[in-house]
């Protein structure tokens, strides 16, 4: 039978499901214990906002608002956006509401982007970020970036590297950007076919450009790095120090200037070096110096970084990296005419164990297929025997015992007969 249209997730989203929602769970888990550590406290803001906050967050010529954001009109006139990325809105809520500074938020947000799906690349994807505002101190971009580090290595993933660099101040990045256009006019016709008629719209662009052409011609060019003021270079050297005296190795790389116009001075962006490259940043993120200003905010800095949870995801099995699952610890199978079991799974589960039944008065047999295929270590059976003795069979699924190794247990001892099994205390 063909399935009424309208009934498949729309392209380039995705549903999850439990057993793979699991890993979702472990993973934001983590982060949020990460952020804890470092005293950063959970935000929740809106996944829509005026068209104007991006707009000015994430300037309004850019390719991003104009070709990748999803907009619309609501019922009442007012243009607004769907959140393409995280870093807007915390930034507008830290306008809104003068938190005492640093203001430290974490977040874990849906996030819409109209790309052309691909592995690794969605139209609706998740991130987990920081933001951190209220001051420029490098000892801030070391706490984001290693705070970045940290969680990752608690995920279990070994073959990350960071990468970084400084997109500078106003001022710098001014002097600079006259540099690069000149080199860029003057090597126009070598450039790659969409930056040969473009470049001078965004120069910056032409330095993330993967094409050899285009690499060709900045390899012979000038590099930021190279032309930093004092104040910025002497930030990005106190950066990268924080981060060697934790033991963590960050790789310059000049040509990074991340997909925001938001920048300044540090940006960094982590790759996997089991992913495919053009989709292996499984986080990325950098100083925000003017934005917090630009959003009708008190002229404060900010820094922060967003990482892709699918690509984490995609990153964790390709490392095998083994993820815990949330199983049920014990499987209760009733086969009594009457109901002989919702009291004892509600002590089970008040107790804090994680209990599956069977429902609609299957067969044993059915019930039992069930268990075994829930994952669940012992099943807790309860005929009409049972029942009339007053008692309950805990049978091993497959424990050290054995599989099928069982007992009888007097119904009062079921608990704690459950407990001292599963090593676990009351
Ligand atoms: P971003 O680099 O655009 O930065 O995104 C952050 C991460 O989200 C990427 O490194 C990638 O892992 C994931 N990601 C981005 N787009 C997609 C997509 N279409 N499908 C799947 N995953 C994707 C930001 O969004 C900035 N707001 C980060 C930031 C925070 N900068 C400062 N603070």
């Amino acid at each position: 039978m063909t399935r009424p249209a309208g009934v498949q997730a729309p392209v380039g989203t995705h549903d999850v499901l439990a057993p793979d929602s699991a890993r979702w769970q472990w993973l934001l888990g983590t982060f949020a214990d990460w952020a804890a550590r470092y005293d950063f406290g959970l935000i929740i803001s809106p996944m829509f906002e005026d068209l104007a906050v991006f707009h000015r967050g994430i300037g309004e010529a850019s390719e991003m608002a104009n070709k990748e954001m999803y907009v619309f009109e609501d019922r009442g006139g007012r243009r607004l956006g769907l959140r393409p990325e995280g870093t807007a809105s915390v930034v507008r809520a830290f306008v809104q509401h003068h938190p005492a500074l640093p203001f430290k938020a974490w977040y874990a947000t849906p996030a819409f982007r109209y790309e052309r799906p691909q592995k690794g690349r969605y139209r609706q994807h998740h991130q987990i970020g920081v933001e951190a505002l209220g001051t420029d101190d490098p000892a801030m971009d070391v706490e984001v970036i290693s705070l970045a580090w940290r969680f990752y290595e608690a995920l279990g993933l070994k073959r990350v590297r960071l990468l970084i660099n400084s997109m500078g101040h106003a001022g710098c990045r001014g002097d600079y950007l006259e540099l690069l256009s000149e080199h860029l006019g003057a090597h126009e016709a070598s450039l790659c076919e969409e930056h040969r008629p473009t470049w001078a719209r965004n120069p910056l662009r032409v330095l993330d450009c993967k094409r050899q052409d285009c690499v060709e011609v900045t390899a012979g060019g000038p590099m930021l790095i190279d032309h930093l003021c004092h104040e910025c270079a002497t930030h990005f050297a106190a950066v990268r120090e924080g981060l060697s005296s934790m033991g963590i190795a960050s790789e310059l790389s000049p040509r990074l200037v991340r997909g925001f116009d938001y920048y300044t001075r540090t940006t960094f962006e982590f790759v996997s070096e089991v992913l495919e490259s053009a989709q292996n940043a499984i986080g990325g993120g950098g100083r925000y110096d003017n934005l917090v200003e630009q959003l009708g905010g008190d002229p404060v800095g900010g820094i922060g970084f967003g990482s892709g949870i699918e690509r984490l995801l995609l990153v964790l099995e390709a490392e095998a990296v083994a993820l815990p699952g949330i199983q049920p610890e014990l499987f209760v199978v009733d086969t009594c005419p009457v109901d002989a079991s919702s009291a004892l799974i509600d002590e089970l589960r008040r107790a804090g164990l994680r209990v599956a039944r069977a429902y609609d008065a299957r067969s044993m047999k059915a019930q039992m297929k069930a268990a075994d295929r829930s994952g669940a270590r012992l099943a807790l059976l309860i005929g009409p025997r049972e029942l009339a003795a007053g008692e309950v069979t805990m049978r091993d699924l497959r424990g050290e015992e054995g599989a099928g190794a069982q007992v009888s247990l007097a119904r009062a001892e079921v608990l704690a007969h459950v407990l001292e099994r599963l090593k676990k205390r009351p």
